[in-house]
């Protein structure tokens, strides 16, 4: 039975009864505690919570899974997969316990055909519920219910969340696989393998995993594996033989040559392409893109341990294209998702190959050199610093250098990696900027505010009110009172102006006091929920308790406003343009100016930033309205609403929506309408990281600078080529056409001049016992000289040559000696030696040809006078 005969099966099973199918979500889990989508039940967590109702009592999916933990450890055994298939049937609710194992056994034994003879249950030790409906109702031979503890019969997500006992189904796979055991997979779990799990989800855990409440209902959550399933079902041994993910395993041996099942080494490399390459494909088609952080660290990991095995196989060539095209072959009919983006998911995997590929070349030589040093000192530890290096210097992944060291049995020397790698971290937040708080001081204000509560922000809609001081900050220390000169942080009660965040520069302005006036020179949030206005008291003094009039400089916060808006409208247009991947990665916004960074693989080309740009500045023009309201995190996550992945959001956030196509989260300031922001300018569009791109504009005032001061500047060379501004390419082209020409010209003009040059010095050159000499001065380049030296020689067929040049206060010597005269024990370089002295600097080069250089220009003709004496005395000997 081929996979998708199991999965159709499954779900006509459960289709009969009344289950809704629900497609596979995506392995990007909308979870913020969840980097991948580790099971069916994810998508379904606010059901259970009881957060949202289900709009069905049951469902059924096919999902895409992820289980990451130890990414190492997969290939290693035939039983671990980075990626499978989870069939699951869902109860919100509805029915329960009786009816899922009911189920569960009549689609195992009579859809599936298992034989009753081979299936064990298991149950969570305290459930006597579902050993009573195992063995009265479903009718499963008592000796056959095994009781087992929380390590094995209670399941959680693996973080704070829904979870509950379950109760699993086995297959004793035989004789073939290890002894019989009276406790079944309690005995032995390679003979009998896990093929369905059903989970009674009816509590909610802590992040520690214990159970601290029950859930609003008891609901249903079960999953069967469809790889352990397909490998009973086909009756292979592992499920590196069964069709799918077996299918992988024939292109890994067709890609290396390897043939699988004759070594465990070489296996364990092709299990990994084979497991790996299919969860690559999955992953860039879900939007992933290889990085350093996160799920895009966990696609580079796994790209680089496929690249690294199949270069451990003899396959130098790319490898992981050929395995996105088997997973497409096997499994793109039912996940479109993989048909769909081909060409996408190919582009971003070649890349990170041949980056790769030049990483692991110039890492792998240092490593291999540290790891025989190591060795033959009898060391059984790879030093941290050693990994440290790799990891800064080349890139290359720690746990690379792990693996790697540990196929040398050495050992990482953990300890001393992680403190380089917390030196290098506290460097970099040093480097950054000092916490707003320091220690003391943090507790202080915190003390203050823990009282007085946050500070209440009014700056969306006024940007003037007015504030009590409750707290001063200077330096170190808390203080009462601030007077004329001081640099403080003021902590009012209440504010206009807004906190740096979400990458919007805080806002500046003016408090003023009864006895005193504060210029706002930055504002940014001191600690959760708490403003900190810096500012320099310019006028008598502010003290705690004070009434405060605040008043932002609108000027700048509109300056602001427009780069934030337009900032929205950017992500919008490149997402629409490239791609969902192409997602914020970083902003900043100031007054006239922002930077957005987002995910994408390539280079923008001149035509993608110029529609982009078009269009942005066109969107402005519209004129659309831009919203902002406060809502639930799910409401905003049902209309569709950008969240920034892995900010942390309340339950109730703010959504801005500028006209009715951009959604985002957000707490920053923006324009009321788009056209306010005026111009928009890209500027500038380049790489900030792997993957990882950078665009810039200029908006508004500066925007129209920007563009005021290019054409200006236009203006300036069309006036100086005396053409019209549209003329400008044009003409300048002819000219540089000309220009060349002109160049070319002159070049065939000098070498005809060097060579009567040469024929004239020949003539001229002096007769010492029979061969020729020429000494002369010509202030000319080293090249030029030295093409004069060899056309001599060649004319003069015997002869030794010293020409001399100075040129901007550096002076040089070349002397050339036919071949003849090198036999006879004559070098250029030792006839150069005397000159070279006075110049002030050495003689360098072969006997035939020799250059030497100094400073001394002003004893030029000195030097090439006792050269050419040197000369003299050579031949004449
Ligand atoms: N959530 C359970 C599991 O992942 C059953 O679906 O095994």
């Amino acid at each position: 039975m081929d996979s998708s005969t199991i999965r159709e099966r499954f779900l006509a099973f459960f289709a009969e009864r009344d289950h809704h199918q629900v497609p596979s979500s995506s392995l990007v889990a909308n979870d913020p505690t969840l980097l991948l989508t580790n099971a069916g039940m994810n998508q379904f967590k606010p059901y259970f919570l009881g957060e949202q109702s289900p709009p069905f009592a049951r469902a059924m999916s096919v999902q895409k899974c992820a289980r990451t933990p130890d990414i190492d450890e997969v290939g290693k055994t035939a039983r671990h997969l980075t990626f499978f298939e989870m069939l699951g049937n869902f109860s919100f609710g509805d029915y329960y316990k009786r009816e899922a194992c009911a189920w569960a056994w009549e689609l195992v034994t009579e859809g599936f055909g298992i034989d009753v003879e081979r299936l064990w249950i298991t149950v969570f030790q305290t459930d006597d519920e579902a050993a009573e409906i195992w063995a009265d109702e479903v009718g499963v031979a008592r000796g056959r219910i095994v009781r087992r503890g929380k390590a094995d019969n209670f399941w959680s997500m693996g973080v704070a969340g829904p979870c509950g006992p379950c109760s699993e189904l086995f297959v004793d796979l035989g004789p073939g696989y290890g002894d019989a055991s009276e406790e079944g997979p309690a005995g032995n779990e390679d003979r009998y393998v896990e093929i369905w799990n059903l989970v009674f989800m009816q509590n909610d855990c802590d992040a520690a995993i214990e159970p601290v409440a029950d859930l609003p209902k008891k609901n249903i959550d079960t999953g069967a594996g469809v790889e352990r399933l397909a490998s009973v079902l086909q009756g292979v041994p592992t499920i590196y033989e069964t069709d799918t993910i077996g299918g992988l395993i024939t292109e890994a041996e067709r890609l290396t040559g390897v043939r699988y099942g004759t070594d465990d080494r070489t296996d364990m490399a092709l299990r990994i392409l084979a497991d790996h390459g299919r969860f690559i494909t999955f992953l860039i088609a879900d939007g992933v893109l290889p990085s350093n952080e996160g799920r895009g660290y966990v696609l580079r990991r796994v790209m680089r341990r496929a690249i690294r095995h199949a270069r451990m196989l003899g396959r130098n060539e790319p490898v992981l294209g050929g395995l996105i095209d088997a997973t497409d072959a096997l499994m793109g009919g039912f996940y479109n998702e993989v048909r769909d983006k081909k060409d996408f998911i190919h582009d971003v995997a070649e890349r990170e190959e041949g980056r790769f590929d030049e990483t692991l070349r110039q890492g792998l030589s240092l490593l291999e050199r540290e790891i025989t040093t190591n060795k033959a000192a009898g060391s059984n530890t790879l030093p941290g610093d050693v990994a440290f290096k790799l990891h800064d210097t080349f890139g290359f992944p720690v746990d690379l250098t792990r693996e790697i060291a540990a196929e040398s049995q050495l050992e990482l020397d953990e300890t001393s990696f992680a403190s380089l790698m917390e030196e290098q971290r506290t460097r970099a937040r040093a480097a950054r900027q000092p916490g707003p708080l320091a220690g003391g001081l943090h507790d202080a204000v915190a003390t203050v505010t823990d009282q007085q509560g946050p500070t209440e922000f009014v700056g969306h809609e006024h940007l003037s009110t007015t504030g009590r001081v409750v707290a001063l900050a200077a330096g170190a220390d808390g203080v009462m009172v601030a007077t004329e000169g001081d640099e403080v942080d003021v902590v009012l009660d209440r504010t206009s102006f807004y906190a740096e965040g979400g990458g919007q520069v805080g806002d500046r302005g003016v408090l003023r006091g009864p006895d005193g006036i504060a210029e706002v020179l930055e504002t940014r949030r001191l600690l959760p929920g708490v403003t900190g206005h810096r500012v320099k008291v310019t006028a008598g003094e502010i003290a705690v308790g004070d009434e405060i009039e605040v008043t932002v400089d609108r000027a700048w916060r509109t300056g602001a406003e427009r780069a934030h808006t337009a900032t929205h409208i950017l992500h919008w247009i490149l997402r629409d343009r490239l791609g969902d991947h192409a997602r914020q990665a970083g902003s900043l916004v100031e007054p006239g100016r922002l930077r957005f960074d987002f995910n994408h693989f390539d280079a923008l080309s001149d035509a993608q930033i110029d529609d982009i740009s078009t269009e942005l500045q066109q969107r402005v023009l519209v004129d659309d309205h831009v919203r902002a309201f406060e809502t639930t995190f799910d409401f905003a996550k049902s209309i569709g609403a950008m969240a920034i992945f892995g900010e942390k959001y309340g339950d109730f956030v703010r959504v801005v929506e500028v006209g009715e196509y951009s959604k985002e989260l957000c707490g920053g300031t923006h324009v009321p309408h788009t056209a306010r922001i005026g111009v928009v300018a890209v500027t500038s569009e380049g790489s900030v990281g792997a993957n990882l791109r950078r665009v810039e504009a200029l908006v508004g005032e500066e925007g129209l600078a920007y563009l005021k001061r290019k054409a200006s500047a236009l203006d300036r060379v069309a006036w100086m080529l005396k053409a019209a501004p549209d003329e400008v390419a044009e003409k300048l082209e002819r000219l540089l056409a000309t220009q060349k020409e002109m160049q070319r010209s002159l070049a065939a003009v000098e070498q005809r001049s060097a060579e009567s040059d040469a024929t004239r010095l020949a003539d001229e050159a002096v007769d010492v016992s029979g061969t020729r000499l020429v000494v002369a001065r010509r202030d000319a380049g080293v090249d030029a000289l030295r093409a004069l030296a060899q056309s001599l020689k060649a004319k003069l067929g015997s002869a030794v040559v010293v020409l001399g040049t100075a040129q901007e206060g550096r002076a040089n010597l070349v002397a050339a000696v036919t071949k003849d005269l090198v036999e006879r024990g004559i070098s250029a370089r030792d006839l150069l030696r005397p000159g070279a002295e006075m110049l002030g600097g050495g003689a360098g080069g072969k006997p035939e040809l020799s250059i030497s250089g100094g400073r001394s220009a002003e004893r030029l003709d000195e030097a090439l006078g006792a050269v050419g004496q040197a000369a003299r005395a050579a031949l004449a000997s």
